[in-house]
């Protein structure tokens, strides 16, 4: 890497500014936009809205009967028509994205906004011949390929509702997610590669589609693979797009409130959460963080990581850079093959103006070593992106120095699937940055930090995180289905008009946020999100186990991981055949991202005399806290047995 650098921050006392061309060029750089936002959050976010293509103008911003809400009410929009017809006035022969497959030998492909506009017409037209009508649920379970931001527009194109389940995940999770959504159609591919390896996404769809209402599927051939083709329900994708080669469909004019689309994150059983994102808030939000926070211009190169599968995907992966009319890459692979350095080689390939990926991405570059780094030129970075877990100082500082150069912010962005788009970190222009803050809440976004009596901590001390009214017009507006957990899991802890987020924080003296962690059983395992409680319900189903409980404890690389304590009526079977059953049972009925990384058999779980499990303890046995006062304990005797077990004594 050459040691070039432009002049792009300044640094006082432990804050990174902004200064020269990053200050001069950003499309915002003036403090003042947070004070006019935040006395009037409205009118911040209905100047954003009237940028957008609407074809009937909401009457009311946003109204409000907690815990429910609305933005942009009795408005009209397509949320495609923004990402693509829009763009065909100015940008018809720009590319909106390049695609980099994972095999090196096969080639990239790019399409320009009105090819992209083209296929995804088509494949709209090819929808409605399947009979798909507005409202109808479509899941969509495939790889990064291109043919996966035409399907998730082609569908919001004719105003049904896509499911994205991420392509790793198990048959089993399909089928619990289509079930919940009663989907009539998926679309999936023949397989997928996974370093190296052809994985059969077919089968794994079918597994997934019994007892489920699913009538027709839609088969991209990806890999060439030989698949079962159902005749009358199963359908090739090559052939429904030959059949509608340049048809054009109208964009169906949807209302603000109406489902965009349902993305299904981790609940406390073993039963996902469907979120519920509506199309003009979500467009709104996904068009103006994008262009605030990435910045784009139209020499910008973007690349987030993330898989299409997660929000960070659906966001940042495909609408926010479409609506902004950026050029993006979507990258089929692993970020570290087939060589551990694929990562900087794509982006000295297209030189990348700006990189948005995980902390666990960040930690893992850099085991491989720094001088796999230095063997690139990625001088054309600007921008530096974080998200899904909080970043530790060391990744922040190698992250900063070795791949930005020490010339690129690091935007570390706090949000969720809940949210539907980013909501707290410091912007290009304005900053300022600190390693392990995430930074200001946006422009009209009221976060507040509280304590357990609902009142606002000081600066320096922990509390919970949440959000007042207005919130964000991308907030979720419903769990699909259950109206219950809705209102328990956001709108309860602090009342029915504080969105609780789940998380704690602390706000510093410059009003920066630091995100300490989940204050649920929720434990980010390479920044996925998986609850203890959904893996405790996938391994009790197993015919041997008596009961289980799963912590997350600290990892160098992947943040946390997953530790599983359970207890075996089998007294034949060896420890190594339970384990290895264990954590087959979690790759089969969840992912293998969810895999625990250890399996401890014990004789008893430490429980309260009411027979709660005390998965505190186990936590604390785990990082070697003290464990205090063990009295409360129905069986203290437990605790120094799993003491044992853990230090493999006998
Ligand atoms: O705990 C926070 C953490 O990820 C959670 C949300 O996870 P998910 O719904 O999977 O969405 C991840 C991508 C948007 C949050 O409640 N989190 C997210 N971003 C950060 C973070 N923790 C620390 N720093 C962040 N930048």
């Amino acid at each position: 890497m050459s040691l070039k650098k432009i002049e792009t921050l300044k640094k006082r006392d432990d804050l990174y500014l902004p200064t020269g061309d990053l200050k001069k060029y950003a499309n915002l750089s003036d403090k003042s936009i947070y004070r006019r936002a935040n006395r009037n959050p409205l009118k911040f976010w209905e100047k954003e809205a009237k940028e957008l293509k609407w074809s009937k103008k909401w009457t009311k911003v946003f109204s409000h009967h907690p815990p429910h809400f609305e933005w942009f009410s009795n408005g009209k929009i397509n949320i495609t028509e923004n990402c693509l017809d829009e763009n065909l006035k100015t940008r018809k022969n720009k590319v909106a994205f390049i695609w980099e497959p994972e095999p090196i030998d096969e080639q990239a492909r790019k399409l320009t906004y009105g090819e992209l506009f083209t296929k995804v017409n088509e494949f709209a037209s090819g929808l409605k011949e399947l009979g798909v009508k507005k409202g109808d649920k479509v899941g969509i379970y495939m790889p990064m390929i291109p043919e996966a931001i035409i399907a998730m527009l082609g569908v919001a194109r004719i105003g049904a509702v896509h499911t994205v389940v991420f392509s790793a995940f198990s048959p089993q999770a399909l089928k619990v997610r289509l079930q919940d959504t009663e989907a009539k159609v998926l679309i999936t591919t023949d397989g997928y590669y996974r370093r190296g390896k052809i994985m059969d996404l077919k089968k794994n769809a079918d597994t997934g589609l019994r007892g489920t209402k699913v009538e027709k599927v839609v088969v991209v051939k990806r890999v060439g693979n030989k698949v079962k083709m159902n005749k009358g329900k199963d359908f090739w994708w090559h052939e429904l797009m030959l059949k509608h080669k340049s048809k054009i469909v109208k964009p169906v004019e949807m209302d603000s409130e109406n489902l965009l689309f349902i993305l299904y994150t981790s609940g406390s059983t073993g039963k996902p959460k469907g979120t519920c994102h509506v199309c003009g808030g979500y467009t709104v939000q996904a068009r103006t963080t994008g262009k605030y926070i990435f910045d784009w211009k139209d020499s910008d190169i973007f690349w987030s990581t993330a898989d299409l599968g997660w929000i960070t995907g659906h966001t940042y992966s495909c609408y926010s850079p479409l609506l902004n009319g950026a050029t993006f890459i979507l990258y089929e692979g692993s970020l570290d093959f087939p060589e551990p350095d694929r990562w900087a080689q794509i982006i000295e390939k297209y030189k990348v103006t700006i990189f948005y990926t995980a902390p666990t991405a960040v930690r893992m570059f850099e085991k491989y070593g720094t001088d796999l780094v230095r063997k690139h030129n990625l001088d054309s970075l600007r921008l530096l992106g974080s998200v899904g877990e909080p970043i530790d100082e060391a990744a922040w500082e190698w992250y900063f120095r070795e791949i930005g150069n020490s010339k690129c912010p690091i935007l570390d962005t706090w949000w969720q699937t809940e949210t539907g788009g980013i909501l707290i970190t410091s912007l290009p222009g304005i900053g300022p940055f600190k390693p392990t803050y995430t930074g200001l809440p946006l422009p009209g976004i009221r976060v507040d930090i509280l304590d357990d009596k609902g009142k606002s901590v000081k600066p320096g001390q922990e509390g919970s995180l949440v959000i007042k009214p207005p919130f964000s017009p991308g907030l979720l507006r419903a769990v699909y289905k259950n109206p219950a957990k809705y209102l328990k899991t956001y709108w309860s802890e602090y009342g029915k008009k504080i969105y609780f987020t789940s998380d704690s924080a602390i706000k510093n003296k410059q009003g920066l946020i630091r995100i300490v962690g989940r204050m649920d059983d929720v434990i980010k395992i390479a920044g996925h999100r998986v609850t203890t409680g959904e893996l405790e319900s996938a391994i009790s189903l197993l015919p041997d186990i008596v009961e289980s409980a799963v912590i997350g404890r600290p990892d160098e690389i992947k943040g946390e991981v997953a530790v599983a304590f359970v207890v075996s009526k089998n007294t034949k079977k060896s420890q190594k055949a339970i384990q290895e059953e264990v954590i087959q049972q979690v790759r089969k009925e969840i992912s293998p991202i969810a895999s625990p990384k250890e399996v401890y058999i014990v004789q008893d779980l430490p429980k309260t005399r009411s027979g709660k499990i005390m998965r505190r303890i186990l936590k604390k046995i785990f990082s070697g806290e003290e464990l205090g006062d063990l009295s409360t304990l129905a069986n203290p005797k437990t605790v120094d047995a799993i003491k044992k077990i853990i230090r493999g004594l006998p």
